[in-house]
């Protein structure tokens, strides 16, 4: 019996190391999040003072928030755990309803935003709290190095 359990998760272990893995979806979602990276090193320098107010510019990131949110949830399937230096960890699927959850919220944030900024000052007090968006879910749900 227990042989047999052995034998049985020492099948399961190799079984899952063979499927192989979605390296495309990878790709696609560390794009979609490097463009998101771009857009928000943007406007971080907006908001340091080292690069002058601009809102054309402030939009455009805010919608490259808005449709990373929208897209990112498809891209974490079954076959996408490993593989492509893939930093999501294991958590993701663990608790993919979180995760979505977090997605839908970040776009909703910037959806809000994106309405909200008219100006320097407006733009002040409204665009900081996605980038909490943005560190709240990286501290869960994606490694801290490869
Ligand atoms: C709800 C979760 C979530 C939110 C919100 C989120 N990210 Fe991510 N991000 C991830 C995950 C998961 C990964 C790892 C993806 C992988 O390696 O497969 C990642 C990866 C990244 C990467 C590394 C991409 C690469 O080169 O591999 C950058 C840069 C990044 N995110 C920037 C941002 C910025 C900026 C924001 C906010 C404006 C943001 N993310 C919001 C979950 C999120």
């Amino acid at each position: 019996m227990i042989r047999s359990i052995i034998v049985a998760a020492a099948l399961a272990v190799s079984v899952q190391a063979a499927v192989p893995q979605n390296l495309d979806v990878i790709k696609e979602r560390k794009q979609t999040m490097k463009d998101n990276g771009a857009a928000a090193g943007a406007t971080a320098k907006m908001l340091k003072g080292d690069a002058p107010f601009d809102l054309a510019t402030v939009q455009k990131s805010l919608n490259t928030f808005i449709s990373a949110s929208k897209k990112m949830p498809s891209l974490f399937p079954d076959d996408s755990k490993t593989g492509g230096d893939t930093r999501a960890l294991p958590a993701v699927w663990a608790d993919k309803a979180d995760v979505d959850a977090r997605f839908a919220k970040f776009g909703q944030d910037a959806t809000d935003a994106l309405a909200a900024i008219k100006d320097e000052a407006s733009f002040k007090a409204s665009f900081p709290p996605i980038f909490k968006d943005c560190g709240g879910c990286h501290e869960k749900y994606r490694a801290a190095q490869n």
